[in-house]
């Protein structure tokens, strides 16, 4: 078994200098950075077998669209779906949700139904629903929070035949929240209604098991797992194949074009118009291929672990408050320093090398939920150490000391 400081040196930019220090990358929750193997992978398919997918025949192009196959193939296994469903390539998780709203949703709302999401989603999983509703004549609801943990008991009464599809992050990309997303799904069900989960900040912690997992739809963006940009997947479920009408349209997703009519092709490619970033979605096979070399229940133990250690540090500096005490946190934690505004914290903890995100998260209405419009986020990923973790708290420790004074 390989070790972490191994695992480690696969990740070139990790090596790089910011403002002549040493990078200390704590901006994983926004998006992760590519092993060599990821970005030899890419580099081998454009100098050696780039071809337009599902087009030509001669060689380049069926080794392209072997290889790019082969990914979907390799995403299914990955979520244990090759029985329950389909895997659509997408941008990214924003794409995924966009296209279960414009596909799926919208010709099913009615004015009066009801869209229920929660108090803890990025703005992609919000705004998308907020929107349609409003197209639709139809309710946007939101299941609140307690201390950062979804409010169990509120979404239970929530959850009732009106609704008409239920949108849920796995994991807060603000507070780290493990949402108990099985139980939720369970009350889904009991009403028949579909699930949209959100797994763009949960797939680079752990694996999903989607024969048990009910769910009807789930999406995701590559980048967030070691995978390029660009890319995103969604998985839909059998019974929603045949419904999902095309929404965009052009080369690759019909049967017969005529003047007067155009018939489209099945799913997935009825739902792919246009060239797809196949030699991203080929490198995102490597970075699964990655993933599940190292192994997910060694990525999430190694990131419970990193995870505590960031949490310990923070708690300690006692101008730090952590937002949010959820049962079960993932690598993200957003903090507030009193007298400190995040803008200028991040800037000066940049100059001391050290990547953390500030803002809104894309996720205001949980900021504001504590009484802010931005905070600061810290996520360590598998490749970080405690050391990177304790220099990065000695410069916020100085960033604070110099910003106070
Ligand atoms: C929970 C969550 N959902 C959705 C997204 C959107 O992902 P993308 O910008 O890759 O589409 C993000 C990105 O940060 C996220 O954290």
């Amino acid at each position: 078994m390989r070790t972490w400081k191994e695992i480690r040196e696969d990740f070139p930019i990790l090596k790089e200098t910011v403002n002549n220090q040493p990078l200390v990358y704590l901006d994983n929750a926004a998006t992760t950075q590519m092993p060599k193997q990821v970005i030899d992978c890419w580099v081998e398919h454009y100098t050696k077998y780039n071809g337009n997918v599902h087009r030509g025949i001669h060689t380049l192009a069926e080794l392209s669209t072997a290889h790019m196959e082969a990914v979907r193939e390799n995403v299914l296994g990955f979520l244990n779906a090759k029985d329950e469903g389909q895997i659509v390539f997408t941008s990214g998780a924003t794409d995924s949700a966009n296209l279960v709203a414009q596909s799926f949703l919208k010709q099913r709302l009615r004015p009066g139904d009801i869209v229920l999401t929660t108090e803890l989603e990025h703005h992609a999983n919000y705004v998308v629903w907020q929107q349609m509703c409003l197209e639709c004549g139809a309710q946007f609801q939101v299941i609140p929070t307690i201390d950062g943990d979804l409010d169990m008991d509120a979404a239970e009464k929530m959850i009732t035949e009106n609704v008409k599809l239920l949108a849920v992050t796995a994991v807060s990309n603000v507070l780290g929240t493990i949402v108990d997303i099985q139980k939720l799904v369970k009350m889904a069900k009991r009403c028949g209604i579909p699930v949209f989960i959100d797994a763009a900040q949960a797939l680079r912690h752990e694996a999903f098991d989607l024969s048990t997992l009910d769910c009807d739809f789930l999406g995701f963006s590559a980048h967030k797992m070691m995978g390029p940009t660009g890319v995103g997947c969604l998985f839909i479920r059998n019974k929603w194949l045949e419904e999902m009408k095309p929404y965009r349209y052009g080369g690759g997703m019909v049967d017969i074009v005529k003047e007067e009519r155009t018939s489209f092709a099945d799913v997935p490619a009825r739902l792919e118009a246009g060239t797809p970033n196949y030699s991203g979605i080929i490198a995102f096979g490597a970075a699964l291929d990655y993933l599940n070399e190292i192994g997910f229940e060694r990525i999430y133990t190694r990131e419970e672990e990193l995870t505590a250690h960031a949490e310990q540090l923070l708690k300690d500096i006692p101008e730090v408050t952590v937002l949010g005490s959820p049962a079960h946190r993932a690598g993200v934690l957003s903090i507030l320093v009193d007298g400190v505004h995040p803008y200028d914290l991040a800037s000066f903890i940049d100059k001391f090398g050290a990547a953390v995100r500030t803002g809104s998260m894309c996720a205001q209405p949980i900021v504001r939920k504590y009484g802010a419009e931005t905070v600061t986020r810290i996520s360590p990923a598998f490749y970080n150490t405690n050391e990177e973790l304790d220099k990065a708290a000695e410069i916020l420790q100085n960033v604070i000391r110099l910003l106070k004074k």
